[in-house]
C-alpha cells in the first residue's frame, strides 16, 4: 500500500491494519462527458479495473451523462467497447455482468433543467435498486468552460445536498483555471455549492505510483533526507517530455500551451512533494499544509527574459518520420503564440533550499517520452585526485524516474578497473519491474477510489491551484508582451535558447 494512504486519523488510535485492501462502501459515480476521449481511454477501464480488484461494493452503480440519444443499452455497450480496450486487468464476465446492473445513462445538456432531474430520480432509484445509500460523486469530464454551469445545475436540483448521513462530492478535471483570477472565480463558485472536502481537483500526477514514492523515498529512509539540502545539493531539473505533437486536440491547447498545461499542475506539484518538509502525519491537512508552505516560499526570476524559455516545435523528424510543426498543425492559427515547449528557473526562500535552482521545463515533440526529477550534487569539495583522473566525472545525482521505466537511479563516480585511477559515471539502479511482482495500478483506478472512500491527500487545494496560478501569472504575461517562442526542429531537446539559460549558470540540461 502506498505511504499515502490514509484516512487522516492519528495514528496513535487508529489500530486498522493498513496493509488490507481499501474497499470503497455503498456508492455510485455520475461521469459528466461520459462520450468524450477521456472519459473512454482512462475513466471507464479505471471502474471496471477497480471492480475487477475488488475494490468496489457490489451495488456500485456508473451513470453516464451526455448528449446522444441512447439507452442504458447502448451505454453499456459503449463502456464494454472501452473497457475491452483500454482496461488494465483481464475481462471477467462475472465482474462485468456485476456493473452492468447499475449503469444507467442520462441524456441531456449542461443546460437542461429537465436532465438534471431525470438525473435526480435516477440516483433515487439506484439507491433503491442497489443500495447506493445516497452516496454520489459526480465526474466533471467536461469542457473546463462547462464546470461552473454544471456545478451550478448539481446546487439548482439538489443534487449536491447530503441527506440522512449520506456524501456527495465533486470531481473536477484539469485545466483549473487559465490563470490566478479565473482558478479563484472558479473556486467561488465551487465553494458556494461544495464544502471543501467535498472537492476533488484532479492532477493525475499525483494518482501515479512513482509519484508518491517521491515521499516514501525522502521520509521513509534515512540516507537520502540529510542531504536533501542546499549544502549538498546544486540544483534539481524537473521534466516532462513528451514525443507526440498536438494530436487532435488544437482547440483544447491553441491559446494555453506547455506552461499552464504542465507546469502549473503537475510539474509544480512534483516541486512540491521534492522540496517540501515532511508532514507531521500523510493526514491530507498535514501533507497539503507542507505543499502550500513550499509553493508559497517559490520566488520568481527577476531577470524573466534571462531565466524563463518558451519555444514552439518546428517541421522535423520524430522516430523516422516526418513531424509537421505546430503552426502547419490542423486547426492551429498560423500565427499563434503558443508555448509548446517552456522552461523556468525558480528558487525557494527558504533555510533548506535558499540559492538552489529549480529548473522545470516540459515540451511536446521532445527527443523522448519522459518525466523525471534529477536531485543534482554539488561537486566534492576537494578532491585528492590529479584532474585527468576526474575529467569524465560529472555532478552525482539521484534521479527520480516518473514515467516510462519507472524506477530510481543513482549516479556517481567509479574507478575504472585498470592500472591508473580514472573515474567515471556509473549508476545504481531501482526498476518497478525488476523489484515487485505487482503491477502499479493506473492512476484514475487510485484517484476514483480515493474519491469513493473521501480521502483527499491525492487532490490538491484550493491554495496550492491558486499558489501555483500566481507563480506562472507573471511569466505568462511578460510572454505575451515580449517577442515570440523561440522556434526547435521536432524531435529535438528543445530550443537552444533553453541550452543557453543553463549555460550561463554554468550548467546543462539532462539528456534523458
Ligand atoms: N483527454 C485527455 O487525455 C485529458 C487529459 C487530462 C485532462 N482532461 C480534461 O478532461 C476533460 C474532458 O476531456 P476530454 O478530452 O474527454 O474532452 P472531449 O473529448 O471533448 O469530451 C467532452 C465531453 O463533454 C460533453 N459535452 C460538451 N459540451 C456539452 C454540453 N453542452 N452538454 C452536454 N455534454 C457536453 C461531450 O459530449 P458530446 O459527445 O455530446 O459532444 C463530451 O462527452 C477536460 O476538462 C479536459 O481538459 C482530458
Amino acid at each position: 500500500m502506498s505511504p499515502l494512504s490514509g484516512s487522516g486519523a492519528n495514528p496513535l488510535r487508529d489500530t486498522a491494519d493498513r496493509r488490507l485492501p481499501r474497499i470503497a462502501g455503498p456508492s455510485g459515480l455520475v461521469i459528466f462527458g461520459v462520450t468524450g476521449d477521456l472519459s473512454r481511454k482512462k475513466l471507464m477501464p479505471a471502474v471496471y479495473d477497480l471492480a475487477n480488484r475488488g475494490l468496489l461494493p457490489p451495488g456500485f452503480s456508473l451513470v453516464g451523462f451526455a448528449r446522444r440519444e441512447w439507452a442504458n443499452e447502448d451505454f453499456a455497450q459503449v463502456v464494454h467497447d472501452a473497457v475491452k480496450e483500454h482496461a488494465r486487468t483481464p475481462f471477467r464476465e462475472e465482474v462485468w455482468q456485476q456493473l452492468i446492473q447499475g449503469m444507467r445513462f442520462v441524456q441531456g445538456t449542461f443546460d437542461d433543467d429537465d436532465a438534471f432531474e431525470r438525473l435526480r430520480s435516477t440516483i433515487e432509484e439506484l439507491d433503491k435498486a442497489q443500495g447506493t445509500g445516497g452516496n454520489f460523486a459526480f465526474y466533471l469530464s467536461v469542457p473546463p468552460g462547462a464546470f461552473p454551469v454544471v456545478i451550478q445545475q448539481l446546487k439548482k436540483h439538489g443534487l449536491a445536498d447530503q441527506k440522512g448521513g449520506s456524501w456527495r462530492r465533486a470531481v473536477i478535471e484539469k485545466p483549473f483555471g487559465h490563470d490566478l483570477r479565473s482558478a479563484e472565480e472558479l473556486n467561488a463558485i465551487v465553494h458556494e455549492v461544495f464544502a471543501p472536502d467535498q472537492v476533488f481537483r484532479i492532477d493525475h500526477y499525483l494518482g501515479k505510483e512513482t509519484v508518491q514514492n517521491i515521499l516514501a523515498l525522502r521520509f521513509a529512509n534515512t540516507m537520502f533526507e540529510p542531504i536533501w539540502n542546499r549544502s549538498f545539493v546544486d540544483h534539481v531539473q524537473i521534466t516532462m517530455a513528451e514525443d507526440i505533437g498536438i494530436g487532435g486536440r488544437a482547440g483544447y491547447y491553441d491559446g494555453i500551451g506547455a506552461a499552464r498545461d504542465v507546469i502549473q499542475n503537475h510539474l509544480l506539484q512534483l516541486l512540491a512533494l521534492t522540496a517540501m518538509e515532511e508532514p507531521a502525519s500523510f493526514d491530507a491537512d498535514a501533507l497539503a499544509a507542507e505543499k502550500t508552505k513550499v509553493l508559497g516560499a517559490v520566488r520568481l526570476p527577476k531577470d524573466l527574459g534571462r531565466d524563463t524559455v518558451r519555444g514552439q516545435y518546428a517541421a522535423g523528424w520524430q522516430g523516422g518520420e516526418k513531424a509537421v510543426g505546430y503552426l502547419q498543425e490542423e486547426g492551429i492559427d498560423p500565427k499563434s503564440k503558443t508555448d509548446t515547449y517552456a522552461a523556468i528557473k525558480l528558487e525557494i526562500d527558504n533555510r533548506r533550499w535558499a540559492g538552489v535552482p529549480f529548473y522545470l521545463r516540459t515540451g511536446k515533440r521532445l527527443g523522448r517520452r519522459v518525466t523525471e526529477i534529477a536531485v543534482v550534487f554539488q561537486r566534492a569539495p576537494h578532491s585528492p585526485f590529479d584532474h585527468t583522473a576526474t575529467e569524465e566525472l560529472g555532478k552525482n545525482a539521484i534521479v527520480i524516474r516518473v514515467q516510462p521505466d519507472e524506477g530510481v537511479t543513482v549516479r556517481f563516480g567509479s574507478k575504472v578497473p585498470g592500472t591508473s585511477m580514472e573515474i567515471r559515471d556509473v549508476s545504481m539502479d531501482f526498476a518497478y519491474g525488476e523489484s515487485f511482482t505487482e503491477s502499479s495500478p493506473e492512476a484514475y483506478e487510485r484517484l476514483i477510489l480515493d474519491v469513493l472512500l473521501g480521502d483527499s491527500n491525492l487532490f490538491p487545494r484550493t491554495e496550492e491551484v491558486e499558489l501555483s496560478w500566481k507563480i506562472l501569472d507573471p511569466i505568462e504575461v511578460y510572454w505575451d508582451q515580449n517577442g515570440k517562442p523561440a522556434q526547435y526542429p521536432a524531435g529535438t531537446w528543445g530550443p537552444v535558447e533553453a541550452d543557453e539559460m543553463l549555460e550561463r549558470d554554468g550548467r546543462s540540461w539532462r539528456r534523458p
